[in-house]
């Protein structure tokens, strides 16, 4: 017999009784006075966007932030946010400065492209992320962790302090590699790959405060030669694994990368040229790994100091599971592991920022806005905004439980994004996620060496400041 129910119910006491008195409230930045945050921010150094958000920004629908050469309106109102979004008639399209950041990397990929150009990437990228597609790339998202486990189980065996963040980024670039392309990180190609995109994410000018405050609108930015290099690296490999595709059997594979291949635009018949792949599918592992492994970071980091969150999905993976492989259908019935990463998503949004630009002169609410003006949509504010949430900055999954649905704020919570530029992966991550969440908890437990060190920081996606360090040590059951 499993023991599902005699361990779920003691494990769910268990639980109950490890329930704080005092509810936890994860790193934060404190919201101050825009002179106090300026301070801070010099003060830390770090070019930390998330330091310099004044308290306005926290309880205002818009708040106009006042300290760059270009007008920058922080959008927290989900109505306004709805109508940016879902706007029709394209005058708000992606930011000037992010494309400038990414295009060395991704071109004028799905993920920065607009208009018409946008609209038929969609539709051809759209049939790789389907529901069947998903549950082919389960199989691929466990072999991943299957070997995860192994080197868990090394460290954990030898006491061995990791970080979490890399072990993250790793995990999942592994799945991201293995569903696009039918390859392990394991493969030099990968790892050369994985090494070349660790030097774009610290260094991509995309995050530079200075160009940020400094730089007129359309100011064309300049990357960094170490971050051109990288991206050049990365797009070399990844056009050899765009040939190796193209030049096998058409049955050879049957990974994301080859539905890519096989896509046809609607219209014209015409599939995408080999640099267009090699655009989308670069798109695709920065997107695919980097936002996954920003959540999962912070999400083992909360674990590793919060017993009561770990026994409650320890008794739901019991139950739902019992001793055997988690499987795909077993993922939408782990209600509590989709919580928890749920309000991880919702305290730690990977993209911090989704900035958009005014492309003609507009008014958002009662703000006049000139063309060139920077519109952030922010799912930072807006998830910890004070009139949108109860307890905006507390961690808690069961907020989002069907019996307490009627507290949410419609539009207020929006990780992937909203509108037809929704995340196409968000299905893809929720599911790998889970999948995770549930195999490493169930065998391990993680610590955080200095937790009180931990402070978030808006680089290419929310991290912490420093990498946190961690133990994992095998559980005995
Ligand atoms: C927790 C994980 C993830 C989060 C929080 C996330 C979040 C987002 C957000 C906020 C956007 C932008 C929406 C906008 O600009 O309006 C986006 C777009 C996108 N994401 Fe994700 N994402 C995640 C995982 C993934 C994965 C796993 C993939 C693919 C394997 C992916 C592929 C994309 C693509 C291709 C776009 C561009 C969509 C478009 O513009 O049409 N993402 N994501």
């Amino acid at each position: 017999m499993t023991t599902a129910d005699a361990t779920g119910s003691s494990l769910q006491s268990d639980a109950d009784r490890l329930v704080p008195a005092v509810p936890y409230v994860p790193p934060r930045p404190v919201p101050l006075s825009p002179l106090a945050a300026l301070i801070r921010t010099a003060a830390q150094g770090e070019g930390n966007l998330l330091s310099l958000l004044p308290a306005a920004a926290y309880r205002l629908p818009v708040t106009h932030l006042g300290y760059s050469r270009r007008s920058i309106l922080l959008v927290n109102e989900p109505e306004l946010l709805r109508g940016i979004m879902t706007d029709p008639t394209d005058i708000y399209p992606k930011n000037d400065l992010m494309v400038g950041a990414l295009e060395p990397l991704v071109g004028d990929s799905i993920f920065v492209s607009s208009g018409a150009k946008w609209r038929r990437q969609r539709d051809m990228i759209d049939p790789a992320f389907s529901h069947i597609r998903l549950t082919r790339a389960f199989t691929s998202m466990s072999a991943a962790v299957d070997d995860y486990e192994v080197q868990l189980d090394q460290l954990a065996s030898k006491g061995e302090p990791f970080s979490l963040d890399m072990a993250m980024s790793n995990l999942t670039a592994d799945i991201i590699c293995r569903t696009v392309f039918s390859t392990s990180l394991q493969t030099q190609i990968a790892r050369d790959v994985f090494d070349a995109f660790e030097i774009f994410e610290r260094s991509a000018a995309q995050v530079e405060l200075k160009a940020l405050i400094f730089d007129p609108p359309f100011k064309k930015i300049r990357q960094h030669q170490p971050v051109l290099d990288a991206c050049e690296r990365i797009r070399f490999h990844l056009g050899e694994l765009v040939d190796s595709h193209m030049n096998a059997a058409a049955e050879a594979f049957n990974d994301i990368a080859s539905a890519c291949i096989a896509a046809r635009d609607q219209e014209s018949g015409c599939p995408f040229s080999r640099k267009e792949l090699v655009d989308q599918l670069g798109v695709l592992f920065l997107a695919g790994h980097e936002t996954t492994a920003s959540a999962l970071t912070w999400l083992f980091f909360i674990l590793s100091v919060r017993p009561e969150v770990v026994a409650r999905i320890r008794a739901e993976v019991d139950e739902v599971v019992g001793d055997g492989p988690v499987a795909f259908e077993h993922v939408k019935q782990l209600r509590y592991v989709r919580n928890v990463f749920r309000e991880t998503l919702r305290l730690y949004p990977p993209i911090t920022f989704v900035p958009r630009v005014a492309m003609e002169p507009t008014r958002i609410g009662k703000f006049k806005v000139k063309r060139g003006a920077m519109i952030m949509i922010s799912p930072w504010t807006t998830h910890r905004h004070r009139k949108l949430w109860r307890d905006p900055e507390v961690f808690d999954p069961d907020r989002f439980l069907p019996e307490r649905e009627h507290e949410l704020t419609p539009g207020a919570y929006l990780p992937f994004g909203m509108g037809p530029r929704t995340c196409v992966g968000a299905g893809f991550a929720q599911t790998e996620a889970s999948l995770i969440i549930a195999r490493l908890v169930r065998r391990f437990d993680f610590s955080a060496l200095e937790p009180d060190k931990v402070r978030p920081v808006a680089r290419l996606t929310t991290r912490p400041v420093q990498q946190i360090q961690c133990r994992a040590k095998r559980r005995i059951n």
